[in-house]
């Protein structure tokens, strides 16, 4: 029997994404000790599952390795892979924003000066407002940006505003809103149509079951 593979995010997604599988029928005595091994199955043998860094998730699904993924908008907005994004599972929801001191201004005539960790997502959104930015790509503790001088504002995920607060920052413009969504690779699509369609019945009927 043909499994179908579904790569998942390791970190913040991968515990509720666990919990809906399950309430979605499918187990796996290896969601217990999530984070060791890599590559495993669930019970039934029906569905492989692949643990990768949640960046990578979009890169597995598009080579048709996975056959789907679970993971969150914010990567997705910045891989922009062309997948089929076909449920928003509602969980991990957060806020992408441009974040900074309220009330400073950059000076003007400079660009604006941007640290983020989505270069993509944080080029599309000035560049439709037609602004010019100079982008400081980080990997983290991406709030340090203005704090520090390095940047004017920063474009960032905000989930409870926690470590702005912390820092003395604030939202100053929302940029999109972000969720856990699945992925279907295309292939995947017309050659698995029935077990990818089933497999996303199950979850939406979570959801609901979740909902009720
Ligand atoms: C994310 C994000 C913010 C923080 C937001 O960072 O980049 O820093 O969480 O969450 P909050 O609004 O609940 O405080 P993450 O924890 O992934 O660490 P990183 O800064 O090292 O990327």
């Amino acid at each position: 029997m043909e499994k179908v593979t579904l790569a998942l995010a390791k970190g913040r997604l991968s515990e509720k994404a666990m919990g809906l599988m399950a309430r979605a029928g499918i187990r796996s005595k290896e969601f217990d000790e999530l984070g060791r091994k890599l590559v495993f199955e669930d019970d039934s043998g029906a569905y492989r599952f692949i643990l990768v860094k949640p960046s990578d998730v979009p890169t597995y699904v598009d080579h048709g390795v996975a056959d789907v993924g679970i993971v969150g908008k914010d990567t997705l907005m910045e891989e922009n892979r062309p997948l089929y994004e076909l449920l928003d599972f509602g969980f991990g929801a957060c806020r992408m924003c441009v974040c900074g001191f309220e009330g400073r201004r950059p000076p003007v005539g400079a660009p604006l000066r941007v640290a983020t960790k989505y270069p993509r997502i944080a080029r599309a959104y000035y560049g439709e407002k037609g602004q010019n930015i100079q982008i400081i790509k980080l990997n983290g503790s991406v709030e340090l940006g203005p704090l520090v001088g390095l940047s004017d504002v920063i474009v960032d995920i905000v989930e409870s505003g926690g470590t702005l607060k912390a820092n003395g920052l604030a939202v100053l413009e929302e940029v999109a809103p972000l969720s856990a969504r699945l992925v279907v690779n295309r292939v995947s699509m017309k050659t698995k149509t029935e077990k990818i369609q089933r497999l996303i019945e199950g979850f939406k009927q979570a959801l609901k079951e979740d909902e009720a």
